[in-house]
């Protein structure tokens, strides 16, 4: 009885949520849907039975530590990507040279992450992330959450299906908007808050932000006696996917795909979610198969990005910071505007030669883009609609304590060593998102600080909770909080305390490498001009910097009292997860292995605590045994070691 109820509920409220979220077209209430899904809920508790496509899986399951690592079947690609009609031009002779007369399915580029669906018998068994193409993250609890993803196909096939995971603008403001409610750091676009969101441990939060699904491909059409990508998008939608059927379109020549580019991109505002360009596929199968991949990328497809959005706004004033190596920088400050889903106020203007060949005057029409992924660019002044404007002037004083600027190359320095905006350029380094991020500690806070005097250098922050007293009522933030942050940087591993030290060129890439390269900030300290110079990415400009930093007294005396007030200055690896099979055990490699590189399972091995060596002993514990071994088989053989094919391998990594 409760059993025939339970299917029947299960089945008629996931129609109505096909018909909600994939169809657009709701048919019933939202309460009566309600009403279902608490009568649903109750039987699931009573009888302890729930469906595997039971729609309270949706609000999400149990939080997890970490993400698994899977393998996928095959490779997830990507295309190259093309930026015009030319390249267009030359994608489509390119094909036109084995294919004579193509024809090309042209879809939406959704801007979000790819992620790839496996499911048995019709059921959703795993997802994951694309990750490098071959090994992506495990995050099926997460994926189950999303209201667009069936958790039961209409077909009881066993099939693998990609698509974008993506937040639509709708969920991205209400996100963003819930987020500045609770003072936390905005996402800058969809994507970024689709990729954050996708990456919780906890479901429960996942299920929360709104995240949705676009399916646009399937790895083996064929298995489905599918003949084209049109049939395969065919086939996606009855299958119960949300798809973009209806934007899709097939062409067969220049003048069509000219048209179905610049109709798109005219669109593109009034969608609803997120897209960067247009994808080309050829259509037919049979022709991919002709055309086949090169070492990358596939031959028979290619992404078309559309170019950077432009909007036009005032420039309202230029004002000149001053950077924490003296460095003086105008700034373009205008009527903030909306660009790819952020709202900008203000753009670099780099130096003053850069000023002077834009031609900026306070006052202009400039037109602003977003370049690359989020930085904003003035891209140009509208000459002919200058009307009373400020012309540009480049300072000759500091704008902060005065002094001389002294120009080198193209840019002018403070010439005062001390100069207070220095100093708390460089507090506000040392605190910033990628260095030793103290959370709730904004600039403001950071300047009145160093002007009340609580904070001469860096080490100062960590003294602050002596002062307590003293500091409540600054800003908005309890005190307790921030002092609490500040304790929780001290477990930091040490590329963030190398990047946070400010050494001129040392970059957070930069860091990383030395950090994994020297292991403790000792050993960094006391590493030679020769020793930074055999480091993978280390020029001798940039070693030069190191060495320097550290030979000064004063950068020694700070960096004396950070190990004082007990920062960590090693070296914590961030994908080591400790796991019995591997921990302190030492494997030996031999062959060619199919499924992994050898840096690829070295990596695997040691980030669960394990140790790769060179040659089989009495102490080997295990030999990872690829195809041609080497005479290491032999030797472990008579030693009598375990011996791992791949496929155990993976067994003991925990993955498929
Ligand atoms: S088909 C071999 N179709 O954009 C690639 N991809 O380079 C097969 N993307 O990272 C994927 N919209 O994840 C395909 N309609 C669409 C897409 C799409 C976005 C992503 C894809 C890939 C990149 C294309």
């Amino acid at each position: 009885m409760d059993t025939n109820r339970i299917n029947e509920l299960v089945e008629k409220l996931n129609k109505a949520s096909y018909e909600y979220y994939v169809l657009d077209s709701p048919k019933i209430s939202d309460q009566e849907y309600d009403d279902m899904f608490l009568e649903l809920r109750k039987l699931e508790e009573k009888t302890g039975i729930i469906l595997p496509n039971s729609p309270t899986i949706k609000v999400g399951g149990e939080a997890i530590k970490s993400f698994k690592k899977v393998r996928h079947e095959k490779p997830m690609l990507s295309f190259d990507d093309i930026f015009n009609m030319d390249e267009v031009k030359e994608f489509d002779s390119r094909i036109r040279k084995s294919i004579e007369c193509p024809e090309y399915q042209l879809e939406p580029k959704m801007d979000g992450l790819s992620g790839s669906l496996i499911y048995e018998k019709g059921l959703l068994v795993r997802a994951a992330t694309r990750g490098d193409g071959n090994v992506g993250e495990d995050i099926t609890n997460n994926v189950k959450t999303i209201r667009t993803v069936p958790l039961k196909l209409t077909k009881e096939i066993d099939i693998e299906v990609r698509g974008e995971i993506y937040m639509s603008f709708d969920s991205f403001n209400k996100v963003n908007s819930e987020r500045e409610k609770n003072g936390e750091q905005l996402f800058a676009n969809p994507r970024n808050a689709a990729a954050g969101s996708i990456r919780q441990l906890d479901p429960k939060i996942s299920a929360k932000r709104g995240l949705d699904y676009m399916a646009y491909f399937i790895p083996n059409p064929k298995d489905y006696g599918i003949k084209t990508q049109y049939e395969s998008i065919k086939f996606l939608d009855d299958l119960g996917f949300k798809t973009n059927l209806s934007l899709n379109k097939v062409c067969k020549n220049e003048s069509d795909i000219e048209e179905y580019i610049k109709d798109l991109g005219n669109k593109r505002d009034d969608l609803p979610f997120p897209i960067d360009g247009v994808v080309f596929k050829v259509n037919s199968l049979e022709d991919e198969d002709k055309l086949g991949f090169t070492s990358r990328v596939p031959r028979w497809g290619i992404a078309y990005k559309f170019p950077a959005k432009e909007v036009l706004t005032t420039l309202t004033d230029i004002i000149f910071t001053v950077g924490r190596t003296g460095k003086i920088t105008p700034n373009a400050i205008f009527n903030p505007v909306h660009v790819d889903g952020s709202i900008i106020r203000c753009a670099t203007l780099h130096n003053e030669d850069y000023c002077i060949e834009k031609d900026v005057q306070i006052g202009d029409i400039i037109s602003i883009r977003k370049a690359g992924d989020v930085i904003p660019e003035v891209v140009e002044v509208k000459l002919d609609r200058r009307e009373n404007t400020i012309p540009f002037k480049m300072i000759d004083k500091c704008p902060k304590c005065g002094s001389d600027l002294i120009k080198k190359d193209a840019n002018y320095f403070c010439i005062n060593e001390l100069c207070p905006a220095r100093n708390i350029e460089k507090l506000i380094h040392f605190s910033e998102r990628d260095a030793m991020y103290i959370e709730g500690l904004g600039e403001n806070i950071i300047e009145e600080f160093y002007n009340f005097g609580y904070l001469k250098d860096y080490s100062d922050f960590y003294l602050l909770k002596n002062k307590k007293d003293e500091l409540e009522g600054f800003g908005e933030k309890s005190i307790n909080k921030i002092l609490d942050n500040i304790e929780l940087t001290k477990e930091y591993s040490l590329e963030r305390l190398i990047y946070s030290l400010g050494i001129p060129q040392v970059g957070k890439k930069t860091a990383k490498i030395l950090a994994k390269k020297y292991q403790t900030l000792e050993n960094l300290m006391n590493a030679t001009k020769e020793s930074l110079l055999e480091t993978k990415d280390i020029a001798e400009i940039i070693a030069n910097f190191i060495v320097e930093f550290f030979g000064n007294k004063e950068n020694i005396e700070v960096i004396n009292k950070l190990i004082n007030y007990g920062v960590n200055t090693k070296y914590v690896n961030e994908d080591y997860v400790e796991d019995e099979n591997f921990k302190d055990k030492t494997f030996v490699l031999t062959g060619t292995l199919i499924d992994f590189t050898r840096d690829e399972a070295t990596k695997l091995i040691e980030n669960r605590g394990g140790h790769v060596t060179g040659s089989v002993t009495k102490n080997t514990d295990y030999l990872l045994l690829g195809d041609n071994p080497g005479s290491k088989y032999d030797k472990a053989l008579k030693l009598n070691i375990n011996i791992l094919s791949e496929e155990k391998f993976k067994e003991l990594l925990n993955i498929k």
